[in-house]
């Protein structure tokens, strides 16, 4: 009789919060969640796609289980997430190296493919759904240890296609969750004590919801009225909830309205943080990402948060060496950086990825050398602008939510201030979950040093 089950997960925080669904899936059908893979009968690998990198990750991860499964502890092995619609599936059943996969829009039937597994009728089932499936699955939080701050999806799958990315093939089209639930998730984990909310999506500025449809889509080209849409989410969650601290990521430089950084402005309890991925600072590069933004857009975007939110802290993601990415291209993107001088960023090189837009239509000219190249100057230039950052707070006082011990040193706390920046600073009688007021004395390319001066 298979009874424990065990989850272990790749890729983004969306993937961890998809596991919070499954459990409390799995709960309700008197399956018991284990955290050792040595304890469970039923061990799931949750998987990301978005490069090339991860997903190889994922296939060597499945070899070393399946050695595990021969050897040490037997138990049923299934994929989930991005990679189950694009694993060669025929081969990994017939090799016997998984025993199911489910897409991301089918873990509400993971009970009944577990019972039906005997006579392999439901092994496999990658369906996308136009639908947000889980609006009514409250996510169970004992897979999350910290219990300070926590995540909350509001919406799925992306309809944008910027040409390089997988998502939208492996999440499908972009649907949101409603406000009730949402709202319900942040009573949820205020009731648990919990002192931070991270609203999560591929797109969080696309966010628009209308009770007439899910899809974003459909309430667009019908012109549904009274919808919400994100600045009206952001808004009614910071009023309901004034002691909490709200994030949100990631946002989109096409979507994100002027509306929504005035409400940014307006909440104190609305981080002065906003990741804004520009991914390249050439046009022409832009343009065959099919971003739907220029460089100049780009710019006023930024100088309309940093007029509006003087002290909004500010990160990226970015992809160096896209299809046909020239020297020229690479200057305009170091370029921007200087001009922006980003708190912190996400960097990346091009990853070819099979399905993708690029993939179809354009070759992979930039080789791995030189992508590999460009990738360490923007790192050495974003270690400049971090320094260069952080070393601003320096004799500020800075308002911290302690999140647990420092990693580098047992006698200090490791927290976060509004602009998402790391304080760390010895330790008295303060406990994880405060907010305390943090005097800054020093800093790193990636740490602020601090010293307490009084509780909130
Ligand atoms: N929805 C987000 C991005 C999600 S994917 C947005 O609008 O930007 C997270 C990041 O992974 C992307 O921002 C991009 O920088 C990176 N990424 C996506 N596809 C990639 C690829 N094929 N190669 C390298 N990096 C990639
Ligand atoms: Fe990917 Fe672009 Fe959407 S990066 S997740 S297709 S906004």
């Amino acid at each position: 009789m298979l009874k424990y089950f065990y989850i272990e997960s790749y890729g983004c925080q969306m993937n961890l919060y998809d596991n919070e669904i499954i459990i409390t899936i799995l709960l309700k059908n008197n399956f018991k969640y284990v955290d050792n893979l040595y304890k469970a009968d039923l061990v799931f690998i949750n998987t990301c796609s978005i490069r090339k990198k991860s997903e190889n990750t994922i296939y060597n991860r499945i070899l070393f289980l399946n050695s595990i499964k021969r050897k040490k502890k037997k138990f049923l092995l299934g994929l989930i997430g991005c990679m189950s619609k694009r694993i060669d599936y025929k081969y990994f059943f017939k090799k016997k190296l998984l025993d199911f996969i489910i897409g991301p829009d089918q873990y509400k039937k993971i009970p009944y493919f577990i019972k039906s597994l005997n006579d392999n009728r439901y092994s496999y089932n990658v369906i996308l759904s136009n639908e947000e499936n889980y609006n009514n699955i409250i996510p169970t939080k004992l897979y999350n240890k910290n219990k300070v701050s926590s995540f909350i999806t509001i919406s799925r799958g992306c309809d944008n296609m910027c040409t390089f990315c997988v998502v939208p093939f492996t999440r499908g089209r972009e649907k949101s969750k409603s406000p009730k639930n949402i709202i319900n998730e942040c009573k949820l984990l205020y009731n648990l004590g919990y002192k931070e909310i991270i609203l999560l999506g591929q797109n969080v500025d696309s966010y628009l919801w209308n009770k007439k449809s899910y899809l974003k889509k459909d309430i667009i080209n019908n012109n549904i009225k009274k919808s919400i849409n994100f600045s009206n989410l952001l808004e009614k969650i910071s009023k309901k909830f004034p002691n909490m601290r709200i994030r949100f990521s990631t946002s989109n430089p096409h979507d994100m309205s002027l509306e929504v950084i005035k409400i940014i402005k307006k909440y104190n309890n609305i981080c002065k943080y906003i990741h804004l991925p520009f991914q390249s600072g050439s046009n022409r590069i832009l343009k065959l990402m099919k971003r739907k933004y220029n460089r100049i857009e780009y710019i006023n975007l930024i100088n309309n948060i940093k007029n509006i939110i003087p002290d909004c802290a500010l990160s990226y993601d970015i992809i160096t060496g896209f299809c046909t990415e020239t020297i020229k291209d690479h200057i305009d993107t170091l370029n921007l950086m200087k001009y922006v001088k980003f708190d912190f960023g996400y960097m990346f090189y091009y990853s070819h990825i099979k399905g993708t837009y690029a993939y179809k239509n354009f070759k992979d000219t930039v080789p791995i050398n030189i992508k590999k190249n460009r990738l360490n100057e923007i790192i050495n230039l974003q270690r400049k602008h971090s320094f260069l950052k952080l070393k601003k707070y320096i004799n500020t006082t800075q308002e911290v939510l302690i999140e647990g011990t420092s990693k580098k040193n047992k006698n200090y706390w490791y927290g976060k201030n509004s602009q998402n920046s790391i304080v760390v600073f010895p330790k008295k009688k303060e406990k994880i979950g405060d907010f305390v007021k943090i005097k800054i004395i020093d800093n790193t390319s990636a740490t602020l040093i601090g010293k307490f001066k009084s509780f909130l």
